[in-house]
């Protein structure tokens, strides 16, 4: 038999979410923060047509699609590369720019495939500690090590949901050495635009890459499209590492369609982020804590890694499945992505079962 490479065989597989609801019951999963909202019909419609052209390789160079984001966000298309999904830009950073003798820094409780994408790479995950759950630009600063390429930040966080502004993500780029590249990702960014401070700008610092995903506010998550605005060094190194032809012709035509849609992507998030917080506000009612979030998703901390244990099987023994957060070192909070109304409505309320019949939050 093949041995693996070590470090491949010293790494754990990506934790998926568990989706087996308990026999007989229909399965309502909070677990993976897709958007509750299928995308803007004009997306389903353009990617129905692309379906008789389906002989055909799709376009390697995502030309309309970088010329509809570079639109939309006033950047420039020519340093714009879509991925399947950001992921595949964060494996690709990864594999471009970290190796054995390297390491990759993140924040306490990061995105956990930041880790698996360094890991993959043979390099060694470093992370400095958070403010309130919160991204630390100070902590990053000080956690640099000689060997450190690569700090990742995503912002809003996942699973925290929370953010740091602008100026602390400035002051972190201009601490570091020309040699560490900072990737902000921005999956959850269009949550937070209302806050009006995008960060495109920095990749002209150099060294800087911006992600973004059509995959939470533009509801598009099984077409698989990220992309990231990359200063001209980093981007023809991505490339090289990509699989050609890596964005479908039917997800490509969708993601220009949701783009060409902004006043419902716009409707989403704020729907979202309506249901968000009164749900929030119903957890903080029974006691518990959520964290004020900028994303699709709320964080609910209970008082020990045992209380959310428990009141995450009295959940799923119901069929209803929140995020156990053990993964990402918060083993005492469950993440719930922002359903429907009424979905969000038998969460809370099984919530309020549960700390009724186990006297506890
Ligand atoms: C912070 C963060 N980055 C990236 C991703 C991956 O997004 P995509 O679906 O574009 O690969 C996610 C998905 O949950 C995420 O939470």
């Amino acid at each position: 038999m093949i041995p693996p490479k070590p470090h491949v065989a010293a790494m754990d597989a990506y934790a998926l979410a568990d989706l087996t609801p308990p026999p007989g019951k229909p399965l309502i999963s909070f677990c993976q923060n897709e958007s509750f909202r299928p995308p803007s019909p004009r997306a389903a419609k353009a990617a129905a047509s692309a379906a008789l052209d389906q002989h055909l390789y799709p376009d390697p160079d995502w030309t309309a699609l970088r010329n509809a984001i570079g639109k939309v966000h006033n950047i420039d298309p020519a340093q714009i590369i879509c991925g399947n999904g950001s992921l595949d830009l964060i494996g690709c950073l990864a594999r471009a720019y970290l190796g054995p003798g390297d390491a990759a820094l993140a924040p306490a409780h990061a995105y956990p495939f930041f880790r698996t994408a360094t890991l993959s790479a043979g390099a060694r995950f470093d992370t400095a500690p958070e403010r309130e759950l919160t991204a630390d630009a100070d902590a990053l600063i000080s956690a640099v090590m000689f060997d450190t390429r690569i700090i990742f930040v995503a912002n809003p966080g996942n699973p925290t949901g929370t953010r740091i502004p602008r100026s602390e993500l400035i002051g972190l780029r201009q601490a570091l050495a020309d040699d560490v590249m900072l990737v902000i990702d921005e999956a959850y960014g269009e949550f937070a635009d209302h806050l009006n401070e995008p960060v495109f700008d920095m990749v002209a610092l150099d060294n800087t890459v911006v992600l973004r995903s059509f995959s939470k506010a533009y509801g598009l998550a099984g077409a698989r499209v990220g992309w990231g605005l990359f200063p001209p060094a980093i981007t023809g190194n991505v490339r090289k590492l990509l699989n050609p032809n890596n964005v479908s012709a039917a997800s490509q035509v969708a993601a220009i369609a949701a783009l060409e849609d902004q006043t419902y992507m716009r409707e989403t998030c704020a729907m979202t982020a309506g249901i968000r917080d009164r749900f929030c506000a119903q957890i903080a009612g029974l006691g518990l804590t959520a964290l004020q979030s900028f994303t699709n998703f709320a964080l609910i901390r209970f008082a020990s890694p045992e209380a959310a244990q428990s009141a995450d099987s009295h959940l799923r023994s119901e069929g209803v499945f929140l995020r156990p957060q053990g993964g990402a070192g918060l083993p005492d909070c469950l993440r719930a992505t922002i359903g429907v109304a009424d979905d969000m409505a038998l969460a809370a309320s099984l919530l309020k079962d549960w700390i009724n019949k186990e006297g506890r939050s």
